[in-house]
C-alpha cells in the first residue's frame, strides 16, 4: 500500500539502515511491550481490535439516522477533536461533495467574524451537532457549543436539540460529560488512555466520518491491515520506520523543517493532522523538526522560489497518491487562442504528474533539497485507515528516537493559563 523511497536524497544524507536498527528493535519492542515514556497513552495502538462493537453499531445506527434527516453536519471540535475526521472526510470526498450531508466545522477557533459567518448559514440550514472534547473544557469547544445549542433551540426547541446532538467525550470528569448525562445526549467515549491527536479511528473519527457517508469499517480493516504489517523492527521491510528514521537522520543533518507536500488540495487537511501529529508529539526539550505544507502546484507559485533556491533549512516529504479518483481530459479547440493544444488528449492527471516529475527534479537535484517520496496506490477508506496507523506508529518511533514523551503536550497549557488569567477565570 505505501512505499517510501530516498532516490531524491543525496547519497550523504541517505540513512544507514544498519546504524539504527539495534535502537529501532528496542524501541518497537518498547512500543508494543508499552514499557516507553507516555506508555499509558497507546491504546490506539489496539483499539481498532478491541473497540466496543456496540458502540460502534450505535454510532453507525446513529450516523444513518442523521444522514436520513439532516442535511448538515457541525463538528465541534478542536485540534486532535476534529483535524483526523476532517482530513479523512476532505480525502475521500474532497471539498465540494454532492452527494453526502454537509460537514461544517465549529469550536475551531475564537475568531468571531468565522463563528458569526457560520451561525448565520446555520440559520437555514436543517442542522445537527456532533460536539467532540475528550477534557470536556476547551474554551474554543465550550463556547463553539453553547453557541451552537442556543442556536438549535431558537431554531428547534429544546426537547428536539436534543435528539440532534451527539458528545463525544471521556468517560467521567469533563464538564461536557455532566452536560451531555443531564440533557441525555447520545454519547460516545472515548478511552483514557487515547491522547487527542492519536484518536481518529476512535469515535472521535468514526462518527463525523461515517456521517459524511464514508465506510468507516473500512477504515478501521485498513488500520488493522497497517498495525500487522508494521509490526516488526525490521528497517530493510518497514515503510514507517524508515520513514521515521530518515526524518531523525536529516534532522541530525541540521535540518529545521520536514515541508509535507501534496498535489491534491483534498489532502490539505491530513497535512494540517499530520502537523499536529508531529510538532505536538516531538516539539518538546528545544528539540524537533518543525513541520510544515504546501500543497503543488499551487503552492508552487508563492513557497516555491524559497524551496528552491532560499536558504538551506528544509526537506520535503512528498505524498504521491498514484492514482487519483477522477479525472478529465483536456479537448482540442479549433481557434487554440490559449495555446494549449498542444496537451490535447492528455489527461489532468497527467499534466499534475508531469509538474510532480518537474519538481522533484528542479527541488531535489538543481536545489539540492532532499525529497523523501511517499507513495501511496490509492485514496479510499481503506488506504487512509493504513496512512492514519503509517503516521501514528511512525511519530511514536520518530519521538522515541528523540528520547521525547510523544503523548504528552506540556507546553500547550501555557498560554491557556495566561489567558484565564487575562480573562479572570476563578483560579488564575
Ligand atoms: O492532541 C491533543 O491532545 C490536543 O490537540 C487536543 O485534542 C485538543 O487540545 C482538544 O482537546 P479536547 O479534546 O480535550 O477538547
Amino acid at each position: 500500500m505505501i512505499k517510501v523511497n530516498f532516490e531524491n536524497i543525496a547519497k550523504n544524507k541517505r540513512i544507514n539502515f544498519k546504524s539504527y536498527s539495534k535502537t529501532v528493535k528496542s524501541i518497537h519492542e518498547m512500543i508494543h511491550n508499552k514499557t516507553g515514556l507516555g506508555k499509558e497513552f497507546l491504546g490506539w495502538l489496539d483499539y481498532p481490535i478491541n473497540y466496543d462493537k456496540e458502540e460502534l453499531k450505535r454510532i453507525i445506527k446513529k450516523s444513518n439516522e442523521f444522514k436520513k434527516k439532516y442535511d448538515t453536519l457541525v463538528v465541534c471540535g478542536i485540534g486532535g477533536s476534529y483535524l483526523g475526521a476532517r482530513a479523512a472526510i476532505e480525502a475521500i470526498n474532497g471539498l465540494y461533495p454532492q452527494k453526502s450531508m454537509q460537514i461544517v466545522y465549529f469550536g475551531n477557533t475564537l475568531d468571531p467574524d468565522y463563528s458569526v459567518q457560520i451561525l448565520n448559514y446555520l440559520e437555514n440550514r436543517n442542522f445537527a451537532v456532533c460536539v467532540i472534547s475528550k477534557s470536556g473544557t476547551t474554551t474554543e469547544t465550550a463556547i463553539g457549543f453553547r453557541l451552537l445549542k442556543n442556536l438549535l433551540e431558537k431554531k428547534f426547541g429544546k426537547e428536539e436539540s436534543k435528539n440532534r446532538i451527539v458528545s463525544i467525550t471521556n468517560k467521567i470528569g469533563g464538564a461536557l460529560k455532566t452536560l451531555s448525562d443531564k440533557e441525555g445526549y447520545e454519547t460516545y467515549i472515548l478511552p483514557d488512555d487515547i491522547g487527542g491527536r492519536f484518536s481518529v479511528m476512535s469515535p472521535v473519527g468514526l462518527f463525523p466520518i461515517a456521517c459524511a457517508g464514508i465506510d468507516v469499517q473500512q477504515m478501521l480493516e485498513g488500520f488493522k491491515e497497517a498495525r500487522k504489517e508494521y509490526d516488526n523492527p525490521d528497517l530493510s521491510t518497514n515503510e514507517a520506520y524508515k520513514y521515521a528514521c530518515q526524518r531523525n537522520f536529516l534532522y541530525k543533518k541540521g535540518y529545521a523543517s520536514e515541508m509535507m507536500v501534496t498535489y491534491s488540495l483534498n489532502n490539505k487537511m491530513l497535512i494540517e493532522w499530520w502537523k499536529q501529529l508531529f510538532d505536538e508529539s516531538e516539539g518538546k526539550n528545544g528539540e524537533a523538526l518543525l513541520c510544515a505544507g504546501a500543497t503543488f502546484t499551487t503552492d508552487l507559485h508563492s513557497m516555491g522560489q524559497f524551496i528552491q533556491d532560499g536558504k538551506k533549512v528544509l526537506f520535503e516529504t512528498i505524498l504521491n497518491i498514484k492514482k487519483p479518483n477522477n479525472d478529465l481530459e483536456i479537448k482540442a479547440d479549433k481557434d487554440d487562442l490559449d495555446g494549449l493544444n498542444y496537451l490535447k488528449g492528455k489527461k489532468l492527471s497527467y499534466i499534475n504528474n508531469k509538474a510532480y516529475n518537474g519538481t522533484l527534479e528542479a527541488h531535489s537535484k538543481t536545489g539540492k533539497v532532499p525529497n523523501i517520496v511517499i507513495e501511496i496506490e490509492k485514496m479510499d477508506a481503506k488506504s487512509i485507515g493504513h496512512i492514519f496507523y503509517f503516521f501514528m506508529i511512525s511519530c511514536a518511533m520518530s519521538a522515541y528516537l528523540l528520547n521525547l514523551n510523544p503523548f504528552n503536550q506540556p507546553g500547550v497549557e501555557i498560554y491557556k493559563k495566561n489567558m484565564f488569567h487575562l480573562l479572570g477565570k476563578n483560579g488564575y
